[in-house]
């Protein structure tokens, strides 16, 4: 990993919180349960991985960090409903997320449903209301409601978690694997570095290299959370093992660790190689595909 990426990350994500917090329905001095449901999982963390990449496919190409945020925390906001949603117990019931007790332990199962339904849709008013106002052009904020929607829809990641929990107990081939991977998981990541090249006014070049990268990173990243429930330390904020007991589907389940380590090295080394012709703007892309690559959790 490269000197100064861990100081890049941590300014970013400080600056991605903040504008999280400024962007939460706040609508009366005492919150909602609703509200409070919403905030307890968006401001318990984690490691803002996909709006940290729409502001960097964004400045890759020459755009601005100001125009990219709000489109890079209703990412985060999608994000955010998918994984309490995912720890539903009609889902991977788990107790365990960011390193707090799960939404629908505190909250219960009702309002952790609503807090994600509330956040999936926020984040589509947040895109239209901010996108505009910040100068985006009313045709590019289509173009991103429109890849971000597919992404997380029927097409993408949600039609991953059905996979995903459909395949529980079952054997499956690499190659399935990888495509519920590339959907859960995949869609989303490779959403956020697309609507950020297109914030960034990225050329239709720019654009299929971006999205080439994003392709690789997003199959890389699942298959190393793959690997993190296995061998991951406290650090991970979730329960170890979980993937095991509920029988999942998963990469090093199929293949080993160590083999699951080493695929996910060569896919980060290939999401490298498709930005080779960026300049050094893009250098934040590539370090991040090498930190991920090793990651820790
Ligand atoms: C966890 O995502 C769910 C997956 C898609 C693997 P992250 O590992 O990005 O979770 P946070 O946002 O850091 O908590
Ligand atoms: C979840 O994958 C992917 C999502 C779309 C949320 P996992 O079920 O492996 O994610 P974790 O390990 O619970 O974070
Ligand atoms: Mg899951
Ligand atoms: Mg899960
Ligand atoms: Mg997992």
């Amino acid at each position: 990993m490269k000197p100064g990426i861990q100081l890049h990350l941590s300014n970013l994500k400080e600056i991605i919180d903040k504008k999280l917090l400024e962007l939460l329905p706040n609508s009366s001095d005492s919150l909602s349960k609703l509200e409070e449901s919403m905030r307890y999982s968006i401001l318990a963390g984690g490691k803002r991985l996909r709006p940290i990449l729409c502001i960097s496919a964004s400045e890759a190409v020459g755009g601005s960090l100001d125009k990219a945020l709000p489109i890079a925390c209703a990412i985060e906001m999608i994000h955010t409903y998918s994984l309490i949603h995912d720890d539903l117990p009609s889902m991977d019931d788990d107790l365990l997320r960011r390193g707090i007790p799960t939404n629908h332990s505190v909250f219960g199962e009702a309002l952790a449903i609503l807090a994600g339904d509330a956040l999936l849709t926020d984040a589509f008013s947040l895109i239209v209301r901010e996108g505009i106002s910040n100068g985006i052009s009313p045709t590019v904020v289509v173009e991103i409601i429109r890849d971000i929607s597919k992404a997380a829809g029927s097409q993408g990641m949600v039609s991953g978690q059905a996979f995903d929990l459909a395949l529980e107990g079952k054997e499956v081939s690499v190659e399935f694997i990888e495509k519920v991977h590339s959907l859960k998981t995949g869609a989303l990541i490779e959403a956020s570095v697309t609507s950020g090249a297109r914030v960034g006014g990225a050329s239709e070049d720019q654009l299929s290299q971006l999205e080439c990268y994003a392709k690789y990173l997003g199959l890389a990243f699942q298959i190393i959370d793959d690997v993190l429930d296995i061998e991951g330390g406290t650090e991970i904020g979730k329960s170890r093992g979980a993937d095991a007991r509920r029988n999942k589907a998963t990469y090093p389940a199929l293949v080993g660790v160590e083999r699951a380590r080493n695929v996910a090295l060569e896919l980060t080394e290939k999401a490298v190689l498709a930005i080779k012709d960026f300049d050094d703007r893009a250098d934040p892309l590539r370090d991040l595909a090498f930190y991920l690559g090793g990651r820790k959790y």
